[in-house]
């Protein structure tokens, strides 16, 4: 069983962009940027297991690396890459995407062309936020689809910036719909994938270091789950990275400034692929 993707152009032979969404979304998170950037690139989307169209028996075991919640996810990833024939990619991944990224850096750094790595952290979770995915988790999984429209009440406040929050009910519909669209197994396994998730910071020198890989911190100005304060210190344990703020956006910046999301990702994709 496999996950669920889409690949804009598998007869392309550069290495490909692709775009690991967040909690509780889908790949379906990534349309703006599928419909701009597929002109010029390569692009492959993903559900990962028990998200959009993508069973959760599609998850992976851990193997050895028990130790990260997130490495089953990874390892799904590595598959579907193997799978594509794909040598090398640009990894750009948001939030649960991000961790994804970072676990899959400590499976197979050689797999990586470049990291755009948004509204994300690379450290583990605190005993208070932990508990918190935990009581979620409880309630999605005794909810059921009636867990899944509070968990989407919930999150829509927490994933949007104020300005959409306040000037944009049609975005903040879309993104209620693309949670509902989840179910209660994925959403929960999810939330204790990502409590157990491991601190990443060690593999931060790395990925700056000698033979490390370009790249790019996202952050929304108005982002309340990893603030730019957060997003900046990010940047600057990677050595060489680059890292730019969105005005007027929270969590989720490539769906509320998407032309200013994709024009920087160009930017970076254009001068990365000169080195
Ligand atoms: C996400 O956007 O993927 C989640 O907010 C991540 C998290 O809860 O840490």
């Amino acid at each position: 069983m496999s996950i669920s993707w889409t690949d804009s152009d598998p007869d392309d032979e550069t290495d490909p962009i692709v775009f690991l969404h967040a909690f509780p979304l889908s790949g379906a998170m990534w349309a703006e940027q599928v419909s701009n950037l597929s002109r010029d690139y390569r692009i492959i989307t993903l559900d990962w297991p028990g998200f959009g169209r993508s069973p959760l028996s599609a998850l992976r075991e851990n193997g050895e690396d028990g130790s990260d919640g997130l490495t089953g996810y990874a390892i799904c990833l590595l598959d579907l890459l193997n799978r594509l024939g794909v040598e090398r990619a640009h990894l750009c991944g948001l939030s649960m995407g991000g961790y994804v990224a970072l676990s899959f850096f400590r499976l197979a750094p050689q797999r990586i062309r470049s990291l755009i790595l948004c509204d994300t952290r690379a450290t583990a979770d605190t005993p208070e936020v932990k508990r918190g995915r935990y009581e979620i988790a409880t309630m999605v999984r005794e909810g059921g689809a009636e867990g899944i429209e509070r968990l989407a009440a919930i999150m829509v406040e927490r994933l949007l910036g104020d300005t959409t929050l306040n000037s944009d009910r049609v975005l903040v519909n879309r993104v209620m719909d693309l949670i509902r669209q989840n179910r209660s197994d994925g959403v929960a396994r999810a939330l204790v994938a990502m409590a157990e998730r491991r601190d990443s910071t060690d593999l931060l020198p790395l990925i700056g270091g000698p033979s490390g890989v370009d790249t790019l911190i996202l952050v929304g100005n108005e982002d309340k789950l990893t603030p730019p304060s957060e997003m900046r210190s990010l940047a600057a344990s990677i050595k060489n990275s680059v890292f730019f703020h969105l005005e007027k956006a929270g969590h989720l910046p490539n769906l509320e400034q998407a032309e200013t999301f994709n024009r920087l990702l160009r930017e970076f994709l254009h001068r990365s692929s000169r080195r």
